[in-house]
């Protein structure tokens, strides 16, 4: 990368710096949420990959050239802090990676563990057995509300794998939370509240309700700890809540915390759950409505699956292989970002390629700038896996479904592999047509809206 200079307080920009173009203006946080594909397009073609804004007050700098994002997503603790709205950052609460720059490396290190690597190898059979076993319920032919029939077994697969409990009303009795459905309405709730953009703390704002919900899920998951502490023998490959669990025991002053345990439950279930749902439901319509991947899918499933009964257990050496499905959950991703990466705020001012980043101000590393742009994709409208396959280089700033550098995301691993699982499962099992384009949730996650529904049919259509 071009090398980042840093200016020291009060230092004068070198000669000929200039400052990124666009003026911020008050009406842009409206215009960004409402729709942020638009609005990124919009100044995009304006402006170029890099411009000011006015999105969250203040001046914001969206960044999409790999050299700017690189920059953007590098910087902390030397001229960068985590910088998301006030909302935002009470939503997290005060326990989650983002708020202690400081501990932030050790954290995330040690929870790591539960979510890459040999974990994921474990986790592999559940996962498979769970989307297979839920997929029967689906009808055999008929229409689906989309969204809402992933996101119902997605959350059946991770609340087990994140939490090791049962989904069984019967194991909700004497916890905070009644059962899957209600816990399920509180996830919803806590959602609604992040950037929930009047900050009152009242039963009346989105943002007040999702704190009622914060507060509700956190005593769920202290009476969760509580239950799982009392196991005779906790298995920490079991699941994510164990690995945390046994780590604690082995070390009571080390990295987990009971606050810090708590919130993890909460927050890591929140993000897999409604982030898994919509890369899933995402691949289904972008697949839908490119059929002639499908066979080619199909026929990579029959080589790599030999054995056509589902109920045997998917190896890791399998989804390995699954080369082109994996290539169109990447493309996926690359036209259908669910999110941009969080905000960062300049503590330092910064130039690179003479441009001079204010301190102050705010960048917003933007995927749906930088998965756009010619020079890091070839004609980035067209969706074609094959850019994924071997021989095809992409720098890694320039893809950023999961943000990159020190806070890049914890979970990429668990949900590609949950994706992939699922849609192995849904290659092998259904047919589907996408008769008609669907309009998508934009805000704060992508996703397709609830009432959208497409004709399935088990077997072949
Ligand atoms: C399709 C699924 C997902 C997408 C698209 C996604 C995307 C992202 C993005 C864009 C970031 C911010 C990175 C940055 O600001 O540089 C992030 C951070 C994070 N994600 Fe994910 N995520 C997904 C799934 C998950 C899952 C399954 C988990 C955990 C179970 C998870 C846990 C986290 C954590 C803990 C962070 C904060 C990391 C840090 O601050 O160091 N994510 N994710």
């Amino acid at each position: 990368m071009s090398d980042v200079f840093i200016l020291n307080t009060g230092q004068t920009p070198p000669e000929g710096t200039r400052k990124p173009p666009r003026q911020p203006r008050w009406t842009d946080t409206f215009a960004y949420i409402a729709n942020p594909d638009q609005f990124c397009r919009h100044n995009l073609n304006r402006y170029g990959s890099i411009f000011s804004t006015g999105v969250f007050g203040g001046t914001t700098i969206f960044v999409g050239s790999a050299p700017a994002v690189q920059m953007a997503l590098n910087g902390d603790l030397h001229y960068t802090e985590i910088g998301l709205p006030t909302t935002t950052m009470t939503m997290f609460g005060e326990h989650s990676l983002f708020q202690r720059p400081d501990l932030h490396r050790q954290r995330k290190q040690a929870l790591r563990s539960g979510l890459a690597g040999q974990a994921i190898q474990g986790y592999i059979p559940k996962i498979n057995t769970v989307i297979g076993q839920r997929l029967q319920e689906w009808p055999t032919q008929g229409k689906i509300a989309l969204f809402p029939a992933i996101e119902q077994i997605c959350f059946d697969v991770l609340v087990p794998l994140l939490l090791g409990i049962e989904l069984e009303d019967a194991y909700f009795q004497g916890l905070p939370i009644g059962s899957k459905t209600s816990l399920k309405q509180c996830y919803k709730t806590f959602f609604d509240g992040f950037y929930g953009l009047l900050p009152w703390k009242s039963p009346l704002t989105a943002f007040g309700r999702g704190l009622q919900a914060r507060a509700m899920l956190i005593a769920f998951m202290q009476a969760v700890i509580r239950r799982r502490r009392a196991e005779t023998q906790l298995d920490p490959s079991s699941d994510f809540l164990a690995m945390m669990l046994v780590s604690q025991q082995a070390e009571p002053d080390g990295v987990f915390t009971n606050d810090l345990v708590e919130n993890q439950c909460l927050l890591q279930l929140w993000a897999s759950h409604y982030e898994i749902s919509g890369l899933v439901s995402s691949w289904m319509y972008q697949v839908g409505r490119h059929p002639q991947f499908l066979a080619e899918l199909r026929a990579e499933q029959a080589t790599v699956i030999q054995d056509a009964s589902l109920s045997t257990s998917l190896a890791s050496d399998s989804l390995k292989a699954m080369t082109l499905l994996e290539a169109t959950v990447k493309e996926t991703l690359r036209t259908l970002p669910p999110t941009s990466t969080a905000n960062r705020r300049l503590t330092q001012s910064v130039v690179l390629d003479g441009v001079l980043y204010e301190k102050g101000c705010t960048l917003i590393a933007e995927p749906r700038i930088a998965h756009i742009l010619p020079e890091h994709f070839a004609h980035p409208e067209v969706f074609e896996p094959a850019r994924f396959l071997d021989g095809g280089e992409i720098d890694k700033y320039a893809y950023i479904p999961f943000g990159g550098g020190v806070h890049a995301c914890l979970g990429a691993q668990l949900a590609m592999v949950v994706s992939k699982i699922f849609a192995s499962h849904l290659l092998q099992e259904f047919d589907w047509q996408i008769e008609e384009t669907t309009q998508f949730v934009q805000f704060p996650l992508k996703k397709i809206k609830n009432n959208y529904r497409i004709a399935i049919a088990r077997g072949r259509l």
